[in-house]
């Protein structure tokens, strides 16, 4: 049985594809190859273990070629995306091209052939998420008072997000719904933070924990934006994969889509995760610098709830945040990768179009 992966050549795309072959699975991916994700698009083809499309998941004669390219494939992953929040604000048609788009395409190409779907939301569609007190009915999106705490987001929370590339990931998943209808089943996946080995490095706009790791081999002090007490919810590549690859082999039944958060429950600050990085680090650090500074589509704190993944006996994490940042950095060190200051330069775009405050 074959699936196929768009976006198979990327981060999460090569963990899934290495796991799902281990299980008993075949692989192929569609994916573009894109040069701000891929410094060595070769490199990346050659590492993925099945067949690689290269095409653009919002064009669809691409879907056709993969009809005819890829034989008997049974179930669909949809991976392929544009990620950065950042970016996102400014690159608003791009993002929904590939986002939405490409999401339509994929689900069209699910219904085609009856076969399941599993899409790669974000947990970006909370937007602010929510906010608990003593006093008064949980919030979303804002507290409702100055005793109010974040708290979890559940898959049931409303969609408030703040970013573009939220905006994107909640429409998609509206799109996937209504195309696959009762017809093929469909699983929703949206992580948190996800890291570990094989992250790009290339990418300024990709996470913080890259960014983190550029000013680390340069001995550069770690630039946070704001107090640094906004929080992630990180969690390890291969704990995202060994759910996906779970899911995968249970789809749910047509018509009732099943949507799943995937983190670690466990909130980690912006200077927690600099000191995780740190310690990781094989050399000397430099500190923390703040720099005041709020980009926009930037939200406070994230995390997730894992109720619902627990209780449908789906895989919980099996790494803490600390082991996922240390195998990240570990294995990143060597690698290559941009300097730091294109991070400065990613800033910077986004200042001079009015999107920092
Ligand atoms: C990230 C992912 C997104 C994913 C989401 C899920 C990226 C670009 N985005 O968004 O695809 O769906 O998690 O939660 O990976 N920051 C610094 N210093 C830096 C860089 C960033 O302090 O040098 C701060 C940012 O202002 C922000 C936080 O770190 O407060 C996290 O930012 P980032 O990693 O870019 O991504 P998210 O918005 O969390």
């Amino acid at each position: 049985m074959t699936v196929l992966l768009t976006g198979g050549a990327g981060f999460i795309g090569q963990h899934l594809a290495r796991k799902l072959t281990e299980v008993r699975f075949d692989v192929a991916a569609l994916d573009l190859l894109h040069p701000q994700v891929h410094a060595d698009p070769e490199a990346a083809r050659r590492a993925f273990p099945g067949p690689v499309l290269v095409g653009d998941v919002a064009d669809r004669t691409i879907w056709t070629t993969a009809n005819a390219e890829v034989r008997r494939v049974e179930a669909l992953v949809h991976l392929a995306a544009e990620t950065g929040t950042g970016q996102s604000m400014y690159e608003v048609d791009r993002y929904h091209r590939v986002n939405v788009d490409g999401t339509r395409r994929a689900a069209e190409f699910a219904v085609g052939h009856g076969i399941p779907l599993l899409v790669m939301s974000s947990r970006a569609v909370y937007g602010e998420g929510r906010y608990e007190c003593r006093d008064h009915r949980p919030t979303f999106g804002r507290p409702c008072c100055d005793a109010a705490t974040p708290a979890p987001s559940r898959e049931d929370d409303p969609h408030h997000p703040v970013s573009v590339y939220g905006e994107t990931k909640s429409l998609a998943e509206s799109v996937a719904t209504a195309v696959c209808g009762d017809r093929v089943p469909l699983t929703v996946v949206r992580p948190q933070n996800v890291i570990g080995p094989g992250q790009a490095l290339h990418n300024p706009y990709t996470g913080v924990l890259a960014a983190f790791l550029a000013m680390l081999r340069e001995q550069r002090p770690l630039t946070i934006y704001g107090d640094g007490h906004q929080t992630r919810d990180f969690v390890h590549v291969d704990d995202l994969a060994a759910l996906l690859t779970h899911l995968v082999s249970a789809p749910p039944v047509p018509g009732d889509p099943l949507v799943l958060n995937s983190g670690t429950g466990v909130r980690t600050s912006l200077v927690e995760l600099a000191g995780l990085a740190g310690d990781a680090a094989p050399v000397p650090t430099a500190g923390i610098v703040h720099v005041e500074v709020h980009r926009a589509g930037d939200i406070e704190h994230a995390c997730a709830d894992l109720t619902r993944l627990t209780s449908v006996g789906a895989p919980r994490p099996a790494h803490s945040t600390a082991q996922a940042v240390h195998d990240f950095v570990r294995a990143s060190w060597d690698r290559p990768g941009v300097a730091a200051s294109a991070w400065d330069h990613a800033l910077g775009e986004l200042g001079e179009r009015g999107l920092t405050s």
